[in-house]
C-alpha cells in the first residue's frame, strides 16, 4: 500500500469523514467567553476514611480524653498486677472522662500505652509535643515517664515528668525520637506508689503545617496547597447531616480550647457493614476555626456546609419541625458572623480571642448536604428568606439530591429554579461510560437558572461503597474528559470538586479518595493529578473551541476545552484521547498570526487503564512536561494513547 494510501486507511479507521480538516481543532483565541471562576475548581473535605482524627489532623493520640463509648479504646493497661486503673466521669464537664492511676509497687511502674490511629508516624531524629493534664491524688514522689515506643517496645525517645499538684495542670514536654516507623505507640508510666489523674494526653509532632499547635499534617495540607484550590467546602458530605439528628454537625462545639470540644461518634463509624470502623470519632480538634484558618492559608475561598434540620436521608431521615428550624437558620446567621463580623460582634470576639481578629471573609454557605424532596425545599426557603435579607450578597449553594437525574432531581431543580437559588450541588458517583457520555451535559442547561456546582464526583467502576472501586487511570481519565465539558461550560458551571478528599490506607469507609495516606507517607491518585492540572491551568476566560468532542459513534474518543489566561496573554488547551492509540492532530489558533514559537505541553499518561499510585509508586502516573515546537500556526500535536494534555501557548501579537 502507498503511504498515502496508509493516512486514509488510518483516518477512516479513526472514523474521520472528512480528510484533513478533521483532525484540526480550532481555538478560538480572538472570541473570548465567559469568566472562568476563581472558586471553579476546589475541594470537598469531610472527616470520612480518617480523613480528620487520624488524618490532616495531626495529633497522634487515638481517643485522647477518654471519651470513646469505650473510653478505654485505643489503649492498653501496661504491668497489670503493679497498679489499678479506674476511669471517672465528671459530669460538668464537656468531655468529662479521665483516668485515675494507682500504682502499688516501685520499679517497673504501673501505666496505660495508646495504639495511635493504625500506629503512630514517627520521623528519625523529629520532636513531638506531648501535653497532659494531670493531678496528684496521692504520695508525694509521683513521676511519670511517656516514651515514644515501637512495635517491638524499643523505647525511641522519652521524657519524665513529676506531677506534684492536686488540682488539674497542663505538663508539657518535647521528644525527640532516635529512628522512625509508621507503629510507634506511646506508653506512660507512673514509678512512684501513690495515685495521679490523667486527662488530655496528646502527642504531637512539632513540626506541623505553618508549625501551629494544635496543627495539621504538613505533608498533607501541602498536597492541597499544590492544587491552589478556588475553594474549601467543609465539613461534608453526610456528617453534616448525622445519622440522626443529635450526632450531626455542630460548628459551635468545635470552638475554643480543644480539651473542651465535645466529642460525637463519627457517623462513618458504623455506615458500612463491611468497613465497620468502630474506632471512628470526632475529636473536632479540627474544628471550624481550623477550617477557616485552612482555607485562608491555602489561597481558599471557605464554603461551610451546614446543616438545615434534616438527618441524613439514607439513614433516619429525621426532621425538624418547621416551627423549629429557627436556632438551625440562627446557627447561620451566627456563623457568618463568626467568620466575617466586628471583633465587637459576640461572635467575631470569639473569633479573635482564638487569634484571628480580621474577618475570614466568608461568601457563600452551603444548606443542607445531599438532601432532597419537599421537605428540603420548604425548608431551604425559610433559611434563604432569613439570610437574603440580612446577607443579600451571601451566595447560597443548595442541593439537588443525591444523583444527577430522576425524579428527585428534576424537583430539586425545578423548585430551586423557582425560588431563584444562587447555586445548584449536583453529585455524580457514576461508572465511567457515565462520565464520557456527560462530558456535553451543561452544554445544553439553562443559561439564565441558578449556576450549578458539581459538588461531589468520583468515577465508580463497581457500586458506591464497592471496596473494588480503584482510583486507576481510567477512572482519571474520563474524569478529565468530563471536566473539558466543566470548563467549556463555565459560564454556568462556576465550582467542581472531586469527592471524598483523603483515605488512610489502614482506615478507610470509602473509595475512591483523592490523596490516600498512612501514618508516614501520602500520595497524590491520578486523578489527584487531572484535579491539579486543571486548576493550576485555570485561566481567565473560557475559549470556543471546534470540535469540542469525537463524534460519539466514531471509535476516536477525543475531548477538548480551552481557556485564556488574559494576565499571561497565554492559551490553554486541555485534550483527552480516550483511545488505544495515538492521535495526530492540529491546533489552529484562530485570530493570532504568531504564537510563541515553543509551548509547554504538560502530558498524564500511561498505557495500562488499570494501573494505580500507591505508597510505593507514588508517581507512577504523574505529569510530565514537555515542550513542542508552535512556530507556525497551525501546530502539529501528538496525543499518545490514554492521554491527558495541557498545552500552553502564549500569544505574540494580535490581529489577523
Ligand atoms: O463523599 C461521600 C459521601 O457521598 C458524602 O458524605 C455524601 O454527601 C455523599 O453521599
Amino acid at each position: 500500500m502507498k503511504k498515502s494510501g496508509l493516512i486514509l486507511t488510518i483516518l477512516l479507521s479513526w472514523g474521520v469523514c472528512s480528510g484533513q480538516q478533521a483532525d484540526q481543532i480550532s481555538v478560538y483565541a480572538n472570541q473570548p467567553g465567559a469568566k472562568v471562576q476563581s472558586t471553579m475548581w476546589g475541594l470537598f473535605f469531610e472527616d470520612i476514611n480518617f480523613a480528620a482524627d487520624g488524618g490532616v489532623y495531626a495529633e497522634l493520640v487515638k481517643n485522647r480524653s477518654f471519651e470513646f463509648d469505650d473510653p478505654m479504646m485505643g489503649w492498653k493497661m501496661l504491668n497489670n498486677g503493679n497498679g489499678r486503673l479506674f476511669i471517672y466521669k465528671n459530669e460538668k464537664t464537656e468531655n468529662p472522662h479521665y483516668i485515675r492511676l494507682e500504682t502499688h509497687h516501685e520499679g517497673a511502674g504501673f501505666g496505660i500505652m495508646n495504639e495511635g490511629f493504625r500506629g503512630m508516624g514517627v520521623k528519625q531524629d523529629a520532636t513531638y509535643n506531648l501535653s497532659l493534664q494531670a493531678r496528684n491524688i496521692k504520695g508525694t514522689n509521683n513521676r511519670l515517664t511517656v516514651s515514644i515506643i515501637d512495635s517491638l517496645d524499643h523505647v525511641l525517645g522519652e521524657a519524665s515528668l513529676k506531677i506534684a499538684g492536686a488540682e488539674w495542670t497542663p505538663y508539657k514536654a518535647a521528644i525527640t525520637v532516635s529512628s522512625g516507623t509508621a507503629k510507634a505507640k506511646l506508653a506512660v508510666i507512673s514509678h512512684a506508689v501513690g495515685t495521679v489523674d490523667l486527662d488530655m494526653i496528646s502527642l504531637f509532632p512539632a513540626d506541623t503545617w505553618r508549625g501551629r499547635p494544635n496543627g495539621l499534617r504538613k505533608d498533607l495540607v501541602q498536597l492541597l496547597a499544590d492544587m491552589k484550590p478556588g475553594f474549601l467546602r467543609f465539613p461534608g458530605g453526610c456528617i453534616v447531616e448525622g445519622r440522626t439528628l443529635s450526632n450531626r454537625y455542630q460548628w459551635k462545639n468545635t470552638l475554643g480550647e480543644p480539651a473542651n470540644r465535645k466529642l460525637i461518634i463519627n457517623r462513618w463509624n458504623t455506615e458500612f457493614k463491611h468497613r465497620l470502623t468502630p474506632d471512628y470519632f470526632q475529636s473536632f480538634g479540627l474544628g471550624y476555626f481550623e477550617y477557616f484558618q485552612l482555607a485562608e492559608d491555602i489561597g481558599a475561598e471557605p464554603l461551610p456546609i451546614m446543616n438545615c434540620g434534616m438527618a441524613c436521608q439514607y439513614n433516619t431521615s429525621e426532621l425538624v419541625p418547621l416551627d423549629d428550624i429557627g436556632p438551625y437558620i440562627q446557627d447561620v446567621l451566627d456563623l457568618i458572623e463568626f467568620a466575617n463580623g466586628p471583633v465587637t460582634s459576640r461572635w467575631g470576639n470569639i473569633r479573635a480571642e482564638m487569634g484571628h481578629p480580621e474577618p475570614f471573609n466568608l461568601n457563600m454557605v452551603g444548606i443542607g448536604n445531599e438532601q432532597w424532596g419537599p421537605q428540603y425545599i420548604e425548608r431551604y426557603q425559610q433559611f434563604a428568606n432569613v439570610i437574603k435579607e440580612k446577607y443579600p450578597d451571601m451566595v447560597l449553594v443548595s442541593g439537588a439530591g443525591p444523583a444527577p437525574d430522576g425524579e428527585l432531581f428534576d424537583f430539586g431543580w425545578e423548585n430551586l429554579r423557582k425560588l431563584n437559588a444562587d447555586m445548584v450541588d449536583e453529585h455524580y458517583y457514576r461508572n465511567p461510560e457515565w462520565f464520557l457520555d456527560n462530558a456535553s451535559r451543561y452544554d445544553s442547561y439553562d443559561r439564565n437558572g441558578p449556576k450549578v456546582f458539581a459538588g461531589e464526583y468520583a468515577a465508580h467502576s463497581k457500586q458506591d461503597g464497592s471496596s473494588l472501586n480503584h482510583n486507576d487511570w481510567k477512572s482519571a481519565l474520563v474524569e478529565a474528559a468530563f471536566m473539558t465539558g466543566l470548563e467549556r461550560n463555565a459560564d454556568i458551571v462556576h465550582m467542581a470538586s472531586y469527592a471524598p478528599l483523603f483515605a488512610h490506607v489502614g482506615g478507610w469507609q470509602w473509595t475512591p479518595d483523592l490523596i490516600w495516606f498512612d501514618n508516614l507517607s501520602a500520595f497524590g491518585t491520578p486523578n489527584y493529578y487531572v484535579q491539579k492540572l486543571f486548576s493550576t491551568n485555570r485561566g481567565t476566560h473560557r475559549l470556543p473551541v471546534s470540535p469540542k468532542t469525537s463524534s460519539s459513534s466514531g471509535k476516536e474518543r477525543f475531548y477538548v476545552s480551552a481557556v485564556l489566561d488574559s494576565g499571561n496573554r497565554e492559551i490553554i488547551i486541555k485534550l483527552v484521547n480516550f483511545s488505544d492509540r495515538a492521535l495526530e492532530k492540529e491546533i489552529v489558533v484562530e485570530g493570532f498570526d504568531r504564537l510563541d514559537p515553543t509551548a509547554k505541553m504538560i502530558i498524564l499518561q500511561h498505557n495500562e487503564l488499570k494501573a494505580v499510585n500507591s505508597i510505593e509508586f507514588p508517581e507512577k502516573i504523574s505529569p510530565v512536561e514537555t515542550v513542542i515546537n508552535s512556530k507556525k500556526n497551525p501546530f502539529p500535536v501528538s496525543l499518545g494513547p490514554n492521554s491527558f494534555s495541557v498545552i500552553k501557548v502564549k500569544l505574540q501579537a494580535e490581529g489577523k
